[in-house]
């Protein structure tokens, strides 16, 4: 079979196409890379097993030949392009509508068009308002004002909803429509204001945990492998057409207490607790992990995400305590390097720059915070581990490797 995935190198689209890779399908993947990124399918693009099975098209769904092409090769097409994530909506307003409407009404158009099946990706957020839980599919919807622009998401895919039912209904296509609710897991970026991510990079990096609101707005969490397995299920159920579907964990939990939680577990397991370097995408730290250890994390549940955390956290690699008496190796070291006419190159300086406002940072804290200094400043865990390592000249010595490279 032939798939069609749009935002196929974002975070669910990505997982969807290995699952329909891993069966034997051929998978064509549209995406923009606005909010998705290469490195989520470059495995599969690498991978010989899948020669000639995998398709990638750098472009937006708004292009209309090119989503002509693509809709006429496949025989059925995941829409999950789409802008998202409430920060990326606040900062753009206007094209993220354009992608939302106009991008899913094309997907619809080319279906009807070649008779394709499709899936189109909603969000829980259409609920909008609502305090009460479990949501049901049938439950009414309420929405802030205009004014506020947060809103449009949940609108654009409301409408998104109306426009797919509409050809159901009166054009006859196989179309049906998922909710889905908060999804975690590998390749899960907190860059664009998603929760979970988020929460656990600030966190990391000792950084305060941003919670909107009052924090007592709850939600579910659910494993991105389950998702999947509930679109291609769905794909493949005919009582699914112009049906409206849910797809969520049923853990419910405050964003409060999320927060809480991702603070005390990554403090249990790290155990003591000086951070790692800067992990911007922290979720593909997981793909390091070893398979057989994460074997069982298939349910949704919270903990068992956050499991995946401590898996990520190699211990054996986290820092030592930072020793104070660093600030004055330091000190004599750079003495001693002037005292020999060593002059360092632009990118040096700004190594050494840092080293000193890291030294500066971590001794103005009090030691009981000790353990939680922000210990990121620097590169990689390899460099970090030189900068608190015995020697300081080998933070230069890996520089100049560095540097060479
Ligand atoms: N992850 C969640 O928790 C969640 C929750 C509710 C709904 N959803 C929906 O699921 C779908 C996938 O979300 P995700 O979490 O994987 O996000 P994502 O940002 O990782 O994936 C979206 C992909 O669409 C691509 N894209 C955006 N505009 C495009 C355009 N004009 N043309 C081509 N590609 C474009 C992005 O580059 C990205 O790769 C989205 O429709 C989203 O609204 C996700």
């Amino acid at each position: 079979m032939r798939v069609l995935i749009t935002g196929g190198a974002g975070f669910i689209g990505s997982h969807l196409a290995e699952a329909h890779l891993k069966i034997g399908d051929e998978v064509y993947i549209i995406d923009d890379l606005s909010t998705g990124c290469l490195d989520n399918i470059k495995p599969f693009l690498d991978d010989p097993r899948y020669d000639g099975k995998i398709f990638f098209s750098e472009d937006t769904i708004l292009n209309h030949n090119v989503m002509m092409e693509l809709t006429g090769i496949c025989d059925i097409v995941y829409h999950l392009a789409a802008a998202v994530g409430v920060r990326y909506i606040l900062e753009n307003p206007l094209e993220s509508i354009k992608i939302n409407i106009y991008g899913t009404e094309k997907v619809l158009e080319l279906c009807t068009k070649f008779k394709k099946k499709a899936l189109i990706a909603s969000s829980s957020e259409v609920y909008g308002k609502h305090l009460h839980a479990p949501l049901i599919e049938t439950d009414n919807i309420i929405y802030g004002p205009s004014s506020k622009f947060r809103w449009s998401y949940a609108a654009s895919k409301l409408m998104d909803e109306f426009t797919a039912l509409a050809y159901y209904r009166n054009k006859g296509l196989w179309v049906t429509i998922v909710r889905l609710f908060n999804t975690v897991g590998p390749r899960q970026t907190g860059a664009y204001g998603m929760v979970m991510p988020r929460f656990v990079e600030q966190a990391l990096s000792n950084e305060p945990i941003t919670v909107y609101g009052d924090g007592n707005q709850t939600r579910t969490f659910t494993y991105v492998e389950d998702v999947v397995k509930a679109l291609m299920a769905l794909m493949q159920t005919d009582a699914a057409a112009g049906e409206v579907f849910n797809i969520g964990g049923i853990e419910e939990i405050s964003i409060l207490k999320l927060a809480e939680r991702i603070i005390k577990e990554l403090a249990a397991a790290l155990e003591r607790p000086p951070l790692t370097a800067p992990l911007p995408r922290l979720w593909q730290a997981f793909e390091a992990v070893e398979p057989d250890k994460v074997k069982g994390h298939g349910g949704n549940k919270l903990v068992d995400v956050i499991a995946l955390v401590r898996h990520a956290l190699n211990p054996a690699k986290l820092l030592q305590p930072f020793p104070i008496t660093v600030q004055q190796r330091y000190r004599v070291w750079l003495t001693e390097q002037a005292e020999k006419g060593v002059s360092f190159t632009a990118q040096q300086q700004k190594w050494l720059d840092a080293i000193k406002d890291h030294i500066a940072s971590s001794l103005s804290i009090d030691q009981d915070d000790f353990d939680y200094a922000p210990f990121n400043v620097m590169g990689g865990l390899g460099e970090a581990d030189a900068l608190f390592g015995d020697k300081l000249p080998t933070i230069l010595e890996e520089l100049n490797v560095r540097l060479a490279a």
